[in-house]
């Protein structure tokens, strides 16, 4: 597989994974998912996560899943790359992996003393790609592999903290967000 294949192939099957956690700032607020609890002193999650957030980027995240996969063979042609079609379980599956591992990260953050927006540089870019990755490679093994190939995989690992760091601070001018990470 050529670079570009590779980028334009990253880019397609990452964006159900990479919508979640920007419309879960959209989405979100209303009733903390840990409901206010402690945990050895300090918020089990925090009020960064919500369930609002949660179930409006999960929903943002397989409705765009099902937007690419109607638009699939048509952007393979125009794009002169085969595009990947999502199966009904990474549809599901993909990006509430995403929001999970966003709340994974905040427990972790809560654990060592970070404050509720505290950066946590490396987790904070790639958490949501590792569960995204593991719950799709759970819900469709076989499509996991032909999808996500060596190639695609390093070029997600490169471009998805660039991007997180991009529509972060995009997302901290426009007032949307506290911090801009
Ligand atoms: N958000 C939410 N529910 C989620 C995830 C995010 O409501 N499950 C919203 C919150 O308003 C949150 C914002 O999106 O403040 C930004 O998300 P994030 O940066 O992940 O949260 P932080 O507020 O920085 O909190 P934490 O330190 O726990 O990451
Ligand atoms: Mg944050």
């Amino acid at each position: 597989m050529d670079v570009y294949a590779a980028v334009v192939t990253a880019f397609w099957v990452m964006l159900p994974a990479y919508i979640p956690n920007n419309a879960a700032v959209l989405a979100g607020g209303g009733r903390p998912i840990d409901g206010g609890r402690t945990f050895r002193g300090a918020r089990l999650l925090g009020d960064g996560k919500t369930w609002r957030g949660l179930f409006g980027g999960w929903t943002a995240g397989a409705v765009v899943a099902l937007a690419l996969d109607a638009l699939a063979v048509d952007a393979s042609e125009v794009l002169g790359v085969t595009l990947p079609e999502f199966p009904l379980a990474v549809v599901v599956l993909f990006p509430l992996g995403a929001m999970l591992g966003d709340i994974g990260a905040s427990f972790l953050k809560r654990r060592t003393g970070r404050e509720r927006g505290a950066p946590f540089p490396g987790v904070d870019q790639l958490d949501f790609v590792v569960a995204s990755l593991a719950l799709a490679l759970l819900a469709a093994p076989s499509w996991f592999l032909d999808t996500f190939t060596p190639g695609v995989l390093v070029v997600v690992v490169v471009i998805t903290p660039i991007l997180h760091v991009l529509t972060n601070a995009a997302a901290y001018l426009l007032g949307l967000k506290a911090e801009p990470w």
